[in-house]
């Protein structure tokens, strides 16, 4: 590794004089210590439905009943067994596939966990749908829900083919955007936790209000989903002052 002059100047330790070597390796820390509490906090927002799987799969498999029993799952489990698992895997490992410096850093893990997550986020939307035609409808909720469920359960699946094919046709920004989208869509299971808790606030009475909480989860996570696809980021932001500089001039 070459070093140039000025890093080993006592100048160089002046803040206004840092090598570009340097000034990159602190952007890089910078940017890893800004990065890391998205992945966390992805991971907290779905922490509520991932322990309330945990305690299913635990009381399906015959262990301590942490939780009012289901009569509906008891009897055919099995959709609701690979929705947890699915869920599990594709809430927490997907949380770090959008970490842009893991992404730079480890590119083969990143296109290895996404084929797989790929596969469990289908799991989880195939999953959901299956759930909710076949299981009788969750006590509390009422056709709104039901139907909301058909729609999002299809557009996560239809964001996840997207993204997938995208990114075979070398569509980097293509697969970004329908990857966010589609996380936002599964992980609204974790924000309905917090608008089903506020839901009382809403306008209908019982189910209606019920529904229409859960609903407002995809509305607020595809609205940040869309503000975070469309914020011009570090990366798109030298791209455009490259484009814009006069031929020959130093970039
Ligand atoms: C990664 C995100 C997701 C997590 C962590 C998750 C978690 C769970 C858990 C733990 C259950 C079991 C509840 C219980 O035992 O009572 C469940 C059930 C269910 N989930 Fe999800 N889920 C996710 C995404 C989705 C999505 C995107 C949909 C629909 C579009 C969906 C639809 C359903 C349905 C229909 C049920 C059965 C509800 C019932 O009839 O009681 N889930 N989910």
């Amino acid at each position: 590794m070459s070093h140039s002059p000025m890093s080993h100047s006592p100048m160089s330790h002046s803040p206004m004089s840092h090598s570009p070597m340097t000034s990159q390796r602190q952007a890089d820390r910078l940017s890893s210590q800004r990065s890391w509490p998205v992945p966390a906090a992805l991971v907290a927002l779905s922490a509520i439905p991932l322990m309330a799987g945990t305690l299913r799969l635990v009381q399906l498999a015959g262990g301590p009943q942490l939780m009012p029993a289901d009569e509906r799952f008891a009897g055919f489990p099995l959709p609701l067994i690979l929705h947890i698992t699915g869920a599990t895997a594709y809430a927490v490992v997907g949380a770090f596939q959008f970490v842009p410096r893991f992404r730079r850093h480890h590119l083969t893990w990143h296109r290895r966990a996404g084929r797989i997550l790929t596969v469990a986020g289908l799991l989880v939307a195939a999953s959901a749908l299956w759930m909710t035609l076949l299981y009788a409808q969750q006590p509390g909720t009422g056709d709104l829900l039901y139907v909301l469920r058909l729609v999002f359960g299809s557009a996560m699946a239809a964001c996840l083919i997207l993204g997938f094919t995208a990114i075979r046709r070398r569509d980097v920004a293509a697969h970004r955007a329908w990857m966010i989208r589609a996380y936002a869509t599964g992980v609204a299971a974790g924000t309905q936790a917090f608008t089903g808790a506020i839901g009382g606030a809403l306008p209908g009475t019982g189910e209606l209000r019920g529904d229409l909480a859960k609903g407002a989860a995809w509305i607020i996570n595809l609205a940040v989903a869309e503000w975070v696809i469309r914020r011009p980021t570090r990366a798109k932001g030298q791209r455009r002052i490259r484009a814009a500089a006069p031929a020959g001039a130093p970039s």
